[in-house]
């Protein structure tokens, strides 16, 4: 029987350790829902790391037997691969290069050399776990390395690639140093997908500039096989938004949060920590709305919900930092007895609570200076079922290649944010409805998934189109 091994740095349930045990609760990002149904079914598994280090025998077995019991097999890392590979080369080098930040890149040949070792660490592990008709789905820029090690382990295996974050243009690209070895890490797989046409058309033009493979209609000949390339855009769990903001204890989060807030116009921001969000920005951008229409003192307020991430790498510190300054003094300078400008929480929130704001919130506000896809843009849609607001969203997410309902601006335009909030803020509501709707049509059809089945689909044709090649 076929089987398929998921294989992600992050498995979808984290692991952490308590005054006397062990907590294990669902990681934060729209994958695991997605992939749930596929994981979960019979042989299948998931390989990534459970999110802590551990280093006792016994402690590893514990995590180990209550991970496969769930259909998950824990790669652990301990503390120089931690720094070496996730924080490191991951998280220093990768992230900031492929989301257009090069200034922020390390480049750190021991930090390379942790990724090599630890892409070869998931190898092991997949290849422990696989059988040689098995198909492997790799994700993410943690293990770019990953499809041509298993290539090389298991010529004929099925395997397929998909990166989460943006693909970047080949002038970014070109200056990593191991820009090459990441490329041809990438080529052993049979397809790879990203989310949209633009991150394709990147990573073809840095094949063929680099390696020199021409493409044809996104498929490009190697010297003995065929890779194909494609776009999938990434949708979420629709229902369980939905369901989750129409929910009793939802409302009743919302009538206790408006009650708290009374006439209130409320904007809302969500992200997870970082500075491709461009959260610093988004702030600046409010209080010159407050400046240039103040009407609105006394009355807009920003509901801010930062998710803590990579907290161990010195530019999301810094971040943390200039955040805190800026919502400080903002609220300081314009604060009054009966209102506040920002409400600011560092903290992840539970379902219910995190759609009773997308279900209370007039704006959302989802403006990165580069975001791979961005679901949070897709959640507040599908939370908003039957009900109003507006979307205000960076036409550097992949998701306004969909989204073009939404008030698309330049997130580094701070005139363009703080008009679009005026704008939204004064929309009717027959319009704003009109646009959610059509919205909503969309991120219901074209769900993770939706998503999950185009991509198999597409790898088990790749695979059966090569073996027909391959006999011809
Ligand atoms: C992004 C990446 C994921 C990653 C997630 C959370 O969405 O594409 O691969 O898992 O951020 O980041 P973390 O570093 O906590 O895994």
């Amino acid at each position: 029987m076929s089987r398929t091994i998921i294989v992600s740095n992050r498995l979808p349930t984290k692991v952490q350790r308590t005054d006397d045990d062990l907590a294990f609760t669902p990681s934060e990002g729209g994958l695991a829902t997605g992939l749930g149904s596929i994981y979960r079914a019979e042989g299948n598994v998931w390989i990534g790391w459970p999110g802590l280090v551990a280093d006792d025998e016994t402690e590893r077995q514990q995590i180990t037997t209550k991970l496969q019991a769930d259909s998950m097999q824990p790669v652990f890392l301990n503390d120089d691969e931690i720094k070496g590979f996730y924080e490191g080369f991951s998280n220093e080098t990768l992230w900031p290069t492929f989301h257009y930040f090069s200034q922020y890149a390390v480049y750190n040949e021991q930090h390379w050399e942790t990724y090599v070792a630890v892409n070869q660490k998931f190898c092991d592990a997949v290849l422990e776990a696989a059988g040689d008709d098995d198909t492997i789905w790799v994700h993410d820029y943690q293990l770019l390395l990953l499809p041509q090690m298993l290539r090389k382990a298991r010529p004929h295996s099925t395997i397929g690639f998909f990166l989460h974050i943006p693909f970047p243009s080949y002038e970014l690209l070109r200056a990593l140093p191991w820009r090459t070895q990441l490329l041809e890490g990438m080529l052993g797989a049979d397809l790879i997908g990203f989310h949209t046409f633009g991150y394709m058309r990147h990573f073809l033009s840095s094949v063929s500039q680099l390696l020199g493979y021409p493409s044809q209609n996104g498929r490009l000949e190697l010297k003995n096989r065929t890779v194909l390339i494609d776009a999938f855009p990434m949708g979420i769990d629709y229902e369980r938004y939905a369901n989750a903001a129409a929910s009793e204890v939802a409302q009743e989060h919302e009538q206790n949060y408006l009650a708290a807030l009374p006439n209130a116009r409320i904007i809302l921001s969500i992200d997870r920590l970082d500075y491709t969000k461009g959260i610093a920005q988004r702030l600046r951008a409010f209080e010159l709305l407050l400046q240039r229409y103040p009407e609105w003192q006394g009355r807009a307020t920003l509901i801010m919900l930062v998710v803590p991430s990579r907290d161990q790498v010195a530019q999301y510190q810094e971040l943390k930092e200039e955040i805190d300054e800026l919502v400080g003094r903002i609220n300081a300078d314009y604060r009054t007895i009966t209102w506040n400008p920002i409400h600011y929480f560092y903290r992840s929130l539970p379902l219910e609570e995190l759609t009773a704001l997308y279900r209370m919130a007039e704006v959302a506000l989802v403006t990165p200076i580069r975001d791979g896809m961005n679901l949070v843009s897709k959640e507040f849609i599908a939370s908003k079922a039957d009900r109003s607001g507006v979307l205000i969203l960076s036409e550097r997410a992949g998701a306004a290649r969909e989204l073009s309902d939404a008030l698309l601006i330049n997130p580094s335009d701070m005139n363009q944010l703080a008009e679009a909030m005026h704008e939204a803020l004064e929309m009717p509501e027959e319009e704003q409805k009109m646009r959610l709707a059509n919205m909503q049509a969309l991120v219901q059809h074209y769900n993770v998934y939706h998503w999950t089945e185009l991509f198999m689909n597409r790898l088990a044709y790749t695979k059966i189109k090569q073996m027909t090649l391959a006999t011809e």
